[in-house]
């Protein structure tokens, strides 16, 4: 009989839209409890098997886990409304892109540790990859939530912030990225003559199958183009061509990512500096 990871009792999430449903996606297909979640939003939009509310004065006990999954620019909107409700015993878990832990504890000085994950979405039917990094959580604590992650795919301690930056420009975003390539690989189904739903079939599934065989088997990804590309051949022509653009692509596309997160680290750094200089 497999052990299921418990979450602390009762968890809240703070806002919870895409990200914070395909966390609780996640976690209901693993079986895990949910009967102590409380999710507080604004619009109070009800989650399935999941208590939902729109302010925090009517969430409940204190939490001793909290989960912000709102928008990084809602920082400093939510973070006073929540503070007050907060204990030493309370976890906070953030998944706000950008907003570096010291940022976090400048807004929640009293609370208890604070943990940033990096999810992607998939982590909504369990294949996800999330990085977790945390400068004061302790073993158990991180024992814990390391569990409650690896539920919803791979996951990783991280033990430089640097490092789950780039996990988040890579991972976090790459489900976008690959749905962009899955879709140019059915475009191009269609200008050569496929119907739409069949370009789109093909492409979804060679991408899929690709991964697949690549994560089961453990070929590298060099191996993989070896046994397709015959030298002289139809895809070998092809390459000739994706190889010229795709590397440069990829990370001028990654860059750019990247100078965001810093963009939002900054602006979440500048506001309780930006307070406190306004006192002096
Ligand atoms: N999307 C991704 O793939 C991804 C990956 C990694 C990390 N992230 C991070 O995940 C976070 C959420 O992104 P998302 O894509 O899930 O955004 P989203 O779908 O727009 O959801 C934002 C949530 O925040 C809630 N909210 C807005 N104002 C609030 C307030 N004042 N108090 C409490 N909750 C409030 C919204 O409430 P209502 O539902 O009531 O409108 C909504 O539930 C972001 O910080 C992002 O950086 C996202």
């Amino acid at each position: 009989m497999t052990i299921l990871p418990q979450l602390p009792a009762p968890t809240w999430f703070v806002g919870c839209g895409n990200m914070g449903s395909a966390i609780i996606d996640g976690w209901r297909l693993a079986g895990i409890d949910l009967s102590q979640v409380v999710v507080i939003r604004p619009s109070g939009t009800p989650i399935a098997g999941v208590r939902t509310v729109s302010s925090f004065a009517e969430a409940g006990a204190p939490p001793k886990l909290v989960v912000l999954a709102f928008k990084p620019q809602k920082l400093d909107e939510v973070a006073p409304q929540l503070k007050p409700w907060l204990t030493g015993r309370a976890t906070i878990v953030s998944i706000l892109a950008g907003a570096e832990v010291a940022s976090l504890r400048a807004r929640f000085a009293g609370a208890g540790a604070i943990v940033r994950a990096m999810p992607n979405l998939p982590i909504a039917i369990r294949r996800g990859v999330t990085a977790l990094y945390s400068t004061d959580a302790n073993d158990a604590q991180k024992q814990q939530l390391g569990d409650l992650f690896v539920a919803l795919g791979w996951a990783m301690w991280t033990v430089d912030e640097g490092k789950l930056a780039a996990i988040g420009a890579v991972a976090g975003a790459g489900p976008a990225y690959v749905a962009r390539f899955v879709d140019a690989l059915a475009k191009a189904g269609e200008a050569r003559g496929l119907s739409r739903e069949t370009a789109a079939t093909i492409a979804l599934e060679t991408v899929l199958g690709t991964s697949w065989m690549a994560a089961t088997t453990g070929e590298a990804m060099d191996s993989v183009v070896k046994r397709v590309a015959s030298p002289n051949g139809t895809t070998e022509a092809g390459l000739a061509v994706l190889d010229r653009k795709l590397d440069e692509l990829v990370g001028e596309t990654i860059g750019a990512a990247a100078r965001r997160g810093a963009a939002l680290a900054a602006d979440a750094k500048a506001g309780p500096l930006a307070e406190s200089a306004s006192l002096h």
